[in-house]
């Protein structure tokens, strides 16, 4: 069950309801440290849901710095500016996580909040997870639970390690809860749904009212929309050759938005992306991305939030990966898993439509609304 609005906000001890303990005078003050283009848009509807309820500070790693795998977020879904940006930039997982882990530590200090709010399992996730225990800061993290059971992953670690070191476990669904019981964490995790769905049914209905095109070139229902990023697809030539060739035969064109992991492996592999049905283009906004998916015939990705974001517009989805997080959209019919056999993928793409669902593992939409009564309570 959802939590709702007027249940006990959780069990977790918080600095404003420890027992016996006066209660805050002033607004609690909140943190979100964010870093990477998925968190921007968790960003979203948290910040919107704390307006006026909180004093909410937002840090920016710096993970993210490209143009349009950041300032286009915060523009495109009315996010504050950063009260902070490190700028740490690229790196090896090392490198870059210390980087951040040094950068945040005086943050954390100058602002001292009542919590440090966490998104996800990035670096940025992981390094701020990291201070704020070192701190004594309350830590809170936002999608808390997802497990993929695979640690060839970076963000598997992220998120394991950030779950296990918080006061408070945002729980996006009731897998993600289960998975938090069983790993003895159940008192000090909540329910709250997802909040990536609260800004997808916003940007989605405004989308349609405004009747944002489908990108150009493209015949609305006759493309595919694909992203591809992870290491495990990007960084052995064989590999992403074979996914490049697969692409390149499908009956449709395939919009691939390059991201700068992507177009670097390419070139590093000398494998070009405009291979024979592939269109590579840049990497969207958030409403243009949402367009190109409603108007779409399929997506392929190894993205977290794409696979579900397709589900909840209720377009198919082949995700090139041998698991995920989002076992839901799997279990629904409206994903397929391609790992090993690449050869599959044309076949899988081009399947019939799944049966029509009205399941909502995601939630409501009002997550980021739970989120904010977890943490101002
Ligand atoms: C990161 C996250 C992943 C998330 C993804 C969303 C980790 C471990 N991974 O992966 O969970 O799904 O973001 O995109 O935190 N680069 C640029 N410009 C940028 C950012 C990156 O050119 O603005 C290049 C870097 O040179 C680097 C590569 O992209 O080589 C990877 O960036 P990085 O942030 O390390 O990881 P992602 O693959 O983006």
């Amino acid at each position: 069950m959802w939590s709702g609005a007027s249940s006990p906000v959780c069990s977790a001890e918080t600095p404003a309801g420890r027992p016996g303990t006066t209660r805050y005078p002033r607004r609690v003050k909140i943190l979100s440290v964010v870093g990477a283009r998925p968190q921007f848009v968790k960003l979203a509807p948290v910040s919107h849901a704390l307006a006026g309820r909180a004093e909410h500070i937002v840090v920016h790693t710096g993970q993210h710095y490209d143009e349009r795998l950041s300032d286009v977020f915060f523009r495109d879904l009315d996010i504050p500016q950063p009260d902070e940006n490190l700028a740490v930039g690229s790196g090896g997982h090392g490198v870059q996580t210390g980087a951040m882990l040094a950068g945040l530590e005086p943050v954390f200090q100058k602002y001292a909040p009542d919590w440090v709010l966490v998104y996800g399992d990035t670096n940025s996730t992981l390094a701020a997870a990291i201070d704020a225990v070192k701190l004594h800061l309350p830590l809170a993290h936002l999608e808390a639970g997802l497990r993929s059971f695979n640690k060839r992953m970076p963000e598997e670690h992220n998120r394991v390690l950030t779950d296990h070191a918080s006061d408070l476990c945002l729980a996006p669904t009731e897998v993600a809860m289960r998975h938090l019981t069983d790993e003895g964490l159940a008192a000090r995790s909540l329910l709250v749904g997802d909040v990536m769905t609260d800004v997808l049914y916003r940007v989605r209905d405004r989308v349609i009212a405004d009747g944002t095109a489908a990108p150009a070139g493209v015949e609305p229902g006759a493309y595919y929309v694909a992203t591809l990023h992870r290491p495990d697809n990007t960084d052995d030539p064989a590999r992403l050759g074979a996914i490049i060739a697969e692409l390149g035969r499908l009956d449709h064109p395939v919009l691939l938005l390059v991201h700068p992991r992507l177009a670097q492996k390419a070139a590093d592999h000398g494998l070009d992306l405009a291979t024979g049905a592939i269109r590579p283009i840049d990497p969207l906004g958030y409403p243009e991305l949402i367009a190109a998916v409603l108007g779409s015939a399929g997506v392929i990705t190894d993205s977290g939030g794409l696979q579900k974001e397709a589900f909840l517009l209720r377009v198919p989805c082949t995700t090139i990966r041998s698991e995920t997080e989002w076992v839901e959209t799997v279990e629904l019919g409206w994903n397929a898993l391609v790992d090993a056999d690449l050869t599959i993928l044309g076949a899988t793409v081009q399947r019939p439509a799944p049966a029509p669902t009205d399941a909502a593992p995601y939630g409501d939409g009002h997550a980021a609304e739970r989120v904010a009564d977890a943490l101002t309570a």
